[in-house]
């Protein structure tokens, strides 16, 4: 566990020792990714950041806020539905197009990606390989459970709340399997705990049918309660920050640079390994337990069936797009 005054104490060792860091951020708009974004842009020096959202008009006060945080910050925001995978391709190309620009017009610093992604947005055809140290984040819902392998996409059994599930344990088992093929790369499926983000109270607003009574006597009664123990999203960003540049979370494979670009621990923080390359974190950034289930599926190597699954939906998504 990391207590928040020794994450802020990081955070604050980052902010003197940083240049020129490059971070794209999906899904930043609001709740949990928004809160690391403007921790992030206010403790980077000079970074370039990419900003995937689909409103730009929607996004200029979050903009305006982060330019007058850090006026150094170079912001690019990207009008995309990254729903729709051509889309995630075309703004990857776009990304790597202007990076390469910018890189040739400039020494680059050793960068580290940072993608912290509330979304179930995979990384690009073939998976990135990113000689700088890099990192990839995204919150996780509880624990993995039970999926069905043969019925991935839950076209014979769907849900809502099937679909929650089954996205929490397909991540952990991608994510498991990413980092096979990128050792250099620290991959991390956080659990944030309850963060007050409002995500709750639109859920049970906008639930219908049998459900409705329920969802409005706890929006108005329980709700309200809950929200008392919540963390803000602030904390969750200053915790995201810290995920993606503490020396806590090495990836598999140091890569070269990595020791120097990593903010070191502070005292009483341990660095922690594990084995599979993918971090699975609890609200304080504490390792959590695999399940019995995870061990079983890393036993019968479900990963890989996860990952040929994924790029199988995202080839035949693009094919339909033409
Ligand atoms: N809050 C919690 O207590 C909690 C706990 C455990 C796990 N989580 C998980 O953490 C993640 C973030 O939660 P949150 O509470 O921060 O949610 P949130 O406030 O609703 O934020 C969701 C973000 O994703 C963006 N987004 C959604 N669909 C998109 C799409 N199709 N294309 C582009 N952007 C899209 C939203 O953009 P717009 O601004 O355009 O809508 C927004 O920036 C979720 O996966 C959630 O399940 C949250």
């Amino acid at each position: 566990m990391v207590n928040i005054r020794d994450v802020r104490t990081s955070n604050g060792v980052f902010k003197q020792t940083n240049s020129g860091l490059v971070a794209v951020f999906v899904g930043a708009t609001s709740g949990i990714g928004m809160g690391t974004l403007k921790q992030f842009a206010k403790n980077a020096n000079s970074p370039t950041i990419y900003i995937l959202g689909r409103s730009q008009s929607a996004a200029k006060p979050l903009l305006d806020e982060l330019s007058t945080s850090n006026s150094k910050a170079v912001l690019n925001f990207i009008e995309t539905e990254v729903s729709l995978m051509k889309n995630v391709d075309k703004a990857c190309d776009e990304i790597k197009f202007k990076e390469t620009k910018r890189r040739r017009n400039r020494h680059p610093a050793s960068p580290t990606l940072l993608h912290p992604s509330p979304l179930h947005l995979q990384p690009p055809r073939p998976p990135p390989r990113i000689a700088q140290p890099a990192r990839n984040l995204h919150p996780r819902r509880r624990a993995e459970s039970e999926i069905d392998l043969s019925d991935l996409e839950l076209k014979a059994n769907y849900s809502g709340l099937k679909a929650m599930s089954s996205g929490t344990t397909q991540t952990t088992l991608a994510f498991e399997e990413l980092a096979k093929t990128n050792p250099s790369v620290t991959f991390i499926h956080k659990y944030p705990g309850f963060v007050d983000t409002g995500v709750v109270d639109r859920l049970l607003r906008d639930t219908t049918g049998l459900w409705a009574l329920p969802a409005t006597f706890a929006r108005w009664f329980i709700l309200p309660i809950l929200d008392c123990f919540a963390t803000s999203t602030d904390e969750a960003g200053e915790r995201g920050v810290f995920l993606a540049t503490s020396a806590r979370f090495p990836p598999l494979k140091k890569p070269d640079g990595w020791e120097a670009a990593a903010v070191p621990l502070p005292e009483g923080v341990k660095e922690i390994s594990e084995e599979t390359g993918a971090y699975r974190l609890g609200a304080k950034d504490e390792s959590v337990d695999a399940v019995p289930v995870l061990v079983r599926y890393r036993q019968e190597g479900a990963g890989e069936k996860v990952w040929e699954s994924t790029l199988a939906v995202w080839e035949r998504a693009l094919a339909r797009s033409g």
